[in-house]
This record gives C-alpha cells, sequence and structure tokens, in this order.
C-alpha cells in the first residue's frame, strides 16, 4: 500500500480489543487531525462487554482482511501464531501494517522484511520496543553503524516493576508479579517477561535496526529474573548497586558485537537506575556525541497506544523501515569474544563450578548459598545452560565488559585459595 499524501484517509481494521486495542479506539477518537477511522474490530470473545459500539465488532478475521477499503491493518493480540497469519495475509494482501507483537517480529524478521519489499508495504512496529520511546526509528533513522557504540536498556517493564518494589517495598517477586499482572503491564503468560523472554524479543529487534543483524532471539544469550532472590537483593544493597534487567549490544574494536540480556548491578549514578516500576530506559551510546538515555513508560495501554498512534501517522507521509543498515558493505555480525565480570550465587560451595570462571576476585559462602564474583568468558554462557539451573543467579557488573582482557587462569592466585578451600569443603 501507498499512502501518497496527507489527504489520505487511513481506514484501519483492528485486531485485539484487550487494554492497547480499547486505548487505541479511545485516543483516535480525539485526534481528528490524523483523519484515521476504525472500520471494524476482530475480538476473540464475542460475548465479553465492551466499552465501543456493538457494530464495531466481529469475529470474522477475513471481514477486515478482504475489505478493500481497509488499507491498515492494527494487530494488538497476544497469540503470536494468529498474529502471524494475520500480520502475513495482509502484507500479501497489500495493506500497510502496524504491530506491537515482539515475539512475532523478532522470530519472523527476516520473512517480514522479504514480504514488505516483495509486496512494497509498510510494516511498522515502534510500540513492540519500549512502547512509548520512539527508539526503534531513531536507530533506524538517526544513528550511523559505525558510531553507534552500544545499547543498554531496560526494555521490560513487568520486570522492572517487580525489580522495585522488591527493593524499594521489601515485597516478595511473587507478590510484585501479581501487582504487575493486575496493572496490565505483564503478558498473558507472565514467564515471557520473567525469564527474559520478552526483553530478548526486543533486543532482537533493536538489532536489527541499531547494526543491521537478524538474529533469531532464542540464539541470543538471555536469561531474566527468575532465580533472582531476596540474597541478591541484600548483596547489591550492601554494595550500594540496584539490580535491573539489562538489554545489551556492546560494539567491539573490530566492529562485532557482544549481545546479551542479563540481570545487572547499576551504579546509583547511572542513568538506568533512576529507572522504576514499569518505566524503560534505553541509554544509546555513540562515539561522537556520548551517551543519549530514552525514557518513558515501557508498557500499559495509553504509552503502548501512543506509539501505535505515532506509526500511523507516520504511514501519512508514507514512511517505511528501510533497513538500511542490512545492505552495509561489511555488516555488523555477533561475537562472543570478551569477557564478563559477574557475581554468581550457587546453593553452596559444591555447586560452584569454578573451573568456568577465568579468575575468581572475591567470594562469600554461608550454608546456603555463596556470592563468586569472578571473570568469565561470555562464551562460557553459549555452550550449556549450568547458570540458568534453579538456585543459581548470575549478576554483570557495572562496565562489567572487557574485550582486551589477559586470561588468568593459570596465575590467580584468589583462585587457588579458593580452589583449597573447596577441596577442604569436600
Ligand atoms: N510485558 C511487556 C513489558 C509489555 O512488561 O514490558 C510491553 O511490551
Amino acid at each position: 500500500m501507498s499512502i501518497h499524501n496527507q489527504q489520505t484517509k487511513l481506514t484501519i481494521g483492528l485486531f485485539g480489543f484487550g487494554v492497547v486495542g480499547e486505548s487505541l479506539y479511545k485516543v483516535l477518537a480525539h485526534t481528528p487531525s490524523l483523519n484515521a477511522q476504525i472500520k471494524k474490530v476482530c475480538i476473540r470473545h464475542p460475548h465479553k462487554k465492551r466499552n465501543a459500539p456493538a457494530e464495531l465488532f466481529t469475529t470474522d478475521a477475513a471481514l477486515l482482511l478482504n475489505d478493500p477499503e481497509i488499507n491498515v491493518i492494527v494487530e494488538l493480540i497476544d497469540d503470536p501464531v494468529a498474529a502471524y497469519y494475520i500480520v502475513i495475509t495482509a502484507l500479501t494482501g497489500g495493506k500497510a501494517v502496524v504491530s506491537a507483537n515482539k515475539k512475532l517480529i523478532a522470530e519472523n524478521m527476516e520473512t517480514l522484511i522479504g514480504l514488505q519489499q516483495q509486496y512494497n508495504v509498510p510494516f511498522l512496529y515502534e510500540a513492540a520496543c519500549c512502547a512509548s520511546i520512539p527508539v526503534i526509528r531513531n536507530l533506524e533513522e538517526y544513528y550511523d553503524n559505525d558510531l553507534l557504540q552500544g545499547i543498554s536498556g531496560i526494555v521490560n517493564g513487568s520486570t522492572n516493576y517487580i525489580l522495585t518494589k522488591v527493593t524499594e517495598e521489601k515485597i516478595t517477586f511473587a507478590t510484585a508479579l501479581q501487582q504487575a499482572q493486575a496493572e496490565g503491564f505483564a503478558e498473558s503468560n507472565p514467564a515471557l517477561d520473567v525469564n527474559g523472554i520478552d526483553a530478548v524479543n526486543k533486543l532482537a529487534i533493536l538489532l536489527t535496526h541499531a547494526y543491521g543483524i537478524i538474529v533469531s532471539p532464542s540464539d541470543l544469550i538471555h536469561t531474566g529474573i527468575q532465580n533472582l532472590d531476596e540474597n541478591d537483593a541484600r548483596f547489591a544493597t550492601e554494595k550500594g548497586f540496584d539490580i535491573k534487567l539489562v538489554a545489551k549490544a556492546c560494539k567491539q574494536q573490530d566492529g562485532t558485537i557482544a549481545a546479551f540480556v542479563l540481570p545487572q548491578f547499576v551504579a546509583k549514578a547511572d542513568q538506568l537506575s533512576t529507572v522504576r516500576n514499569e518505566y524503560n530506559g534505553v541509554v544509546i551510546e555513540s562515539s561522537l556525541a556520548d551517551k543519549q538515555f530514552f525514557y518513558g513508560k515501557g508498557a500499559g495501554g495509553f504509552p503502548t497506544a501512543s506509539a501505535v498512534l505515532s506509526d500511523l501517522s507516520a504511514l501519512r507521509y508514507n514512511y517505511r523501515y528501510e533497513y538500511k543498515k542490512l545492505n552495509y558493505q561489511a555488516p555488523a555480525s555477533l561475537t562472543t569474544e570478551c569477557y564478563l565480570k559477574v557475581c554468581i550465587r550457587f546453593r553452596g560451595i559444591l555447586h560452584v563450578p569454578q573451573d568456568r570462571f577465568d579468575s575468581i576476585l572475591e567470594w562469600s559462602c554461608n550454608r546456603n548459598h555463596c556470592h563468586v564474583t569472578g571473570i568469565l568468558p561470555l562464551s562460557q554462557l553459549t555452550n550449556s545452560d549450568w547458570w540458568k539451573q534453579p538456585g543459581i543467579s548470575i549478576l554483570l557488573y557495572p562496565d562489567g565488559i572487557f574485550e582486551n582482557y589477559e586470561p588468568q587462569r593459570e596465575t590467580s592466585d584468589q583462585n587457588l585459595g579458593f580452589v583449597e578451600q573447596l577441596a577442604e569443603a569436600e
């Protein structure tokens, strides 16, 4: 579809009337300047009470997808399989599509880019990463790959809400999760938030627009906050840090990118430390401009609807992603050739796999658990899931990524002391 000028009316077929869909409906009713109107809304449950006229609703997707008057499909459902069918059918039918479905987009990026090119249709999804923060369009348009040194983002509102409540109000992780669900921030399957899957889906999308990297999210190193507990929270407080779940992409000197989602200690002076509750924050580091900080609501009905609205508005001037960085002469690639300074908690001294560490800098143990701070090759997190097992938590230190690190393994006194202690315990 080509929407050539500001006069063209956007006639919208909306899929989903949940928190975001209903917010969009309300917002559009008060945005006449957009010249956009929802013609039909496709829903799954026809008997649920809706705050809109009954004649607006249908359960028949074909009614929207086959209507020649509808020139934009807005997809806001949380079923990625149904969403895939809707988006593919709409694009191949020549309709513009706006979606907030990060899982669908991250897992099918290559196909979706191909369809946009083949059918010459725009597919916009600013709401899929950090909701109200315009991060995708900025990475796409403003930051040249060569200048972009790194991205560090709190991109999942639910886990940030949970970490804030656990730290500040000293409530349990489970209670905080229930509150996040009640507020409507969490996914319908909250394990997607808690286990870092939502965050890694967003990181995969950001990597495409930042560096032209297309990667399956499941191939990126990631974990969430599922194994953190009050011992980690106490340890962080003692060190003067906050804990945040951070999605990171760091450019190395050879141009390769180290990328992962891990819980992280954040120093109080770091901008990410100011990001509380369901807010998101993204620090973009550029070689010339130093750091820029984007901050805003990363979840919830109106914040997400605001990004959808901005995409609809962009369609009015025929905006589409060009994916320019995919066509760079030397596209960036991912690397695991670097080292991390991490704190890992294990159930007890006998469970510490000290051979995974290059060196151990500090450790403390009691009868129940052991905190070990050490240097770990990033590649140690790719070859098995030992660090994700129940009872084990991992936290990256601030400035804890080293590219030019000299391995110490054979010489570290700290390691030797640790191994001796271990032998005694055995
Ligand atoms: N569950 C997501 C979050 C919603 O908590 O960030 C916004 O993508």
